[in-house]
């Protein structure tokens, strides 16, 4: 049977880091409240000449040189953004011409921080449906162009930078054991609208709005939406939390890491965090995260890792996949 397999990764950040101490100076807030909340102890920020496309393109490039490839090899991008260069054209396709790229095609996906889990299924799906061979799936964000920097509560959680895997048709014989993504689920739930959303878009305000957000109800429902979810692909595929070698989460909050995985029986050890240097960067949190584990040795050829995330929408997901 067909499977969908990663064969390379990689990451991009913004040249400017900014310290918890810097956003003392902005807003009313501290180091403490920052990271007692929240485990963030700094996150990168784009300047003027970084977009999304750039941060993209650049951890594109580094997952095509990690994977042995090159843009001639693709037929497909899928970025996962929800801070895209313009409103259209897709990002995807301006990293599609950075790459050199004129076959193929590329499109955007919008599922806010649950992005990059959406993007990664829909390239399964592709693949499955044999409609491609090696699928580009970045995450790539400028969350900084949408907070409101005046509102504290918001402008400390997040930060921009982008991550990207290469995902390759390869065979499998259907066992847990196959290299390769064994299980994806996806949900969403409109009714939650108001608790995670931007104020403003091109068919209501005609501006792009700033994020608003009621933290303290979004944490209620995220331990329980990403345990759910996690709990359908064990019971897709018969595997357990022992299973598990690494769970690499979207990287929102530690403290909403810490429960999920304690929820789950998920060791600690096996756990990839990463929020603390990099803040919440939405789409592209879980393939940084990737990409910080492969390159300090811990994931490796064979492992079994969880992915998962829940953002703006509602919209959550986890996938299983044997690296
Ligand atoms: N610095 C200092 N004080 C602050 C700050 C700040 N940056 N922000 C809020 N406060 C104050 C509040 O004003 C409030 O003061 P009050 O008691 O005098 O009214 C107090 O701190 C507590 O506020 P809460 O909102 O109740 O704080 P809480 O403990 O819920 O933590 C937080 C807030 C960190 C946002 C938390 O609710 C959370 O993590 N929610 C999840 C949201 C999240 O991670 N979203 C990311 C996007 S969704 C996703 O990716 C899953």
């Amino acid at each position: 049977m067909i499977r969908s397999i990663i064969v390379g990764s990689g990451a991009a950040k913004p040249r400017n880091v900014v310290t918890n101490a810097e956003l003392e100076k902005r807003v009313e807030t501290s180091d403490e409240w920052i990271r007692q909340r929240t485990g963030i102890e700094q996150r990168w920020i784009a300047e003027d000449d970084e977009t999304t496309a750039s941060l993209g393109e650049n951890a594109a490039r580094a997952a095509l040189k990690d994977a042995d490839l090159t843009p001639d090899d693709i037929d497909l991008i899928i970025l996962a953004t929800s801070t895209p260069n313009n409103t259209f054209p897709a990002s995807a396709v301006e990293i599609q011409n950075r790459l050199g790229m004129t076959h193929g095609a590329a499109f955007d996906m919008q599922a806010v921080c649950s992005g990059f889990v959406y993007a990664l299924t829909t390239a399964d799906a592709f693949i499955q449906a044999g409609q491609a061979k090696r699928v580009l799936v970045i995450g790539s964000e400028t969350f900084s162009r949408i907070l409101d920097w005046e509102d504290r509560t918001t402008c400390v959680l997040f930060g921009d930078g982008a991550g990207a895997v290469v995902v390759e048709r390869g065979d499998g014989v259907g066992m847990s054991n196959d290299r390769g993504i064994l299980t994806s689920h996806l949900r969403s739930d409109g009714s939650h609208k108001d608790k995670l959303f931007v104020d403003g878009g091109p068919s209501t305000t005609g501006t792009v709005g700033h994020l608003r957000m009621q933290g303290r109800d979004v944490f209620k429902h995220a331990v329980a939406m990403i345990t759910d979810v996690i709990e359908d692909a064990f019971s897709a595929t018969g595997l357990n939390a022992d299973d598990i070698d690494w769970f690499i989460p979207h990287q929102a909050n530690k403290r909403i890491i810490d429960a999920s995985a304690k929820k789950l029986n998920i060791a600690p050890e096996k756990v990839v965090m990463t929020v603390a240097e990099h803040g919440n960067t939405s789409a592209a949190s879980i393939p940084q995260a990737i990409d910080v584990a492969v390159r300090d040795g811990r994931l490796k050829k064979g492992d079994l890792v969880l992915l998962e995330a829940m953002g703006g929408g509602f919209t959550w997901g986890a996938v299983l996949v044997r690296w």
